[in-house]
């Protein structure tokens, strides 16, 4: 079997850089290890950046979004017992969109399916050939029988634990990496929003940060050791917990609900440069990591995708390949200011075991700036709407 451009991974990134070429009139197939159901029923991000947002309306694929999602023009820093906002939309022009990754996931696979490229999903034992020649090609299994599907390019869309990154040589890759002593547990509970915006909190017993789904669907998450079980955890404890973390001296409190989904998360950042190599292209967290405090992750994976949907396109309507040769490159601006962002917010926020009291001062004083110097404030802000970097 034949395509122009073979994909691996069926998440944001393998999904929207299908759809972004078949407006362009390039062919793809998206081969994904999981089944659809899977896919669009694991919970993970919520908050979608103005340029993620103008990317899938432009794709075709943002009417729910717009419909169902909510728009947000602020966020709220929660310290000391106070709370102080960040107004996102005063200070940047720029706002976000709290709308679930698997709603989008959902909205990409139906679109898709619809133009007749639904994923190959279920397929195992992938492997990739020849990326430094003009004909690379992708081994896979599907329902038992093993196929080869010949390209002009493989995308590796794989996310973190994927095969893609390790087919580009050790001897042509860095790695850099730093994983944090904590966790994220993370739960959705049915019961009204406790906050018109997102609160972000930083206190002694660790972060807390309060998201929504919907009118009646609450996502909070609070740091915790990343080799707990979410067993250890009685909904009372964790009610307990977030209220001793968020709660503010002038009486507002998280709103407590019925819990139905609990997990937890560990927190890496990590980036594997170059992201290309022959014929082979990394995009999303396949490449990069970020640790979730900056609602990050899924942000850079559709940014990849613009800079790579642009490149090759510029390859089979113009038969340039200076886009594709710099797509590394380019990508890796918008990434490196992102993964600084996202470990100066979670450094800023969580509690560091062994901190000293004077350590933990600087994080006061930090959040005390952000909050009360319209120049910082306007620094933090740009960097969450992300538009720092175009
Ligand atoms: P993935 O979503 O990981 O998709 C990769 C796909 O490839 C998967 O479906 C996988 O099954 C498939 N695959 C893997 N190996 C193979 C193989 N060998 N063959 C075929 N298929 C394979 N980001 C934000 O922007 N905002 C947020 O608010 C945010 N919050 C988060 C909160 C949590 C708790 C977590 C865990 C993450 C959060 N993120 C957030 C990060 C975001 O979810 C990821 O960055 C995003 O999913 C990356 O998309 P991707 O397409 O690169 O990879
Ligand atoms: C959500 C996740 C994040 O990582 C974040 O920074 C904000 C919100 C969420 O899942 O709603």
């Amino acid at each position: 079997m034949r395509t122009q451009v073979g994909i691996i991974g069926a998440g944001p990134a393998g999904l929207l850089l299908s759809h972004l070429l078949h407006l362009r009139g390039i062919d793809s197939v998206v081969l994904e290890a999981r089944s659809r159901e899977q896919i669009e029923s694991t919970i993970r991000a919520g908050v979608l950046e103005q340029g993620t947002m103008d990317l899938l309306i432009e794709a075709g694929v943002g009417a729910r979004m717009q419909a169902e999602g909510a728009l947000h023009h602020g966020f709220e820093l929660a310290f000391e017992g106070k709370r102080r906002r960040i107004d996102l939309t005063g200070l940047t022009g720029h706002s976000i969109t709290v709308y679930a990754q698997h709603e989008v996931i959902k909205d990409l696979v139906a679109a898709r399916v619809a133009a007749d490229g639904a994923p190959r999903f279920g397929v195992s034992n992938v492997s990739i050939h020849g990326i430094e020649t003009d004909s690379p090609s992708i081994r896979y299994q599907h329902e038992g029988e093993t196929h080869d599907l010949q390209c002009d390019f493989v995308i590796g869309c794989d996310g973190s634990q994927g095969v893609s990154r390790a087919a580009i040589p050790q001897a042509l890759r860095q790695d850099f990496e730093r994983v944090y002593p904590f966790g994220w547990f993370g739960i959705l509970c049915e019961g009204v929003p406790s906050s018109e915006e997102l609160i972000y909190a930083r206190h002694e017993r660790g972060f807390a940060l309060v998201s929504t789904r919907s009118p009646n669907v609450q996502r909070m998450y609070f740091q915790c050791d990343p080799k707990d079980s979410v067993d250890n955890w009685s909904d009372d404890r964790i009610w307990a917990e977030l209220h001793a973390r968020v709660d503010s001296h002038d009486g507002r409190q998280v709103v407590d609900g019925k819990i139905f989904q609990k997990n937890i998360v560990g927190m890496r950042s990590f980036v594997s440069t170059t992201m290309q190599h022959g014929r082979l292209f990394l995009a999303g967290d396949a490449a990069h990591i970020v640790p979730p405090t900056g609602a990050k992750g899924m942000n850079l994976a559709v940014a990849d995708v613009r800079v790579l949907t642009r490149a090759l396109s510029a390859f089979y309507t113009e038969n340039r390949m200076d886009l594709l040769d710099g797509y590394s490159e380019t990508a890796l601006k918008r990434i490196w200011r992102a993964e600084h962002f996202s470990y100066w917010m979670t450094s800023m926020m969580h509690r560091i075991e062994g901190a000293t009291p004077f350590e933990q001062q600087l994080q006061v004083a930090e959040l005390e700036y952000v909050t009360t110097s319209r120049a910082a404030a306007t620094a933090m802000a740009e960097n969450y709407v992300g538009v720092a970097v175009a």
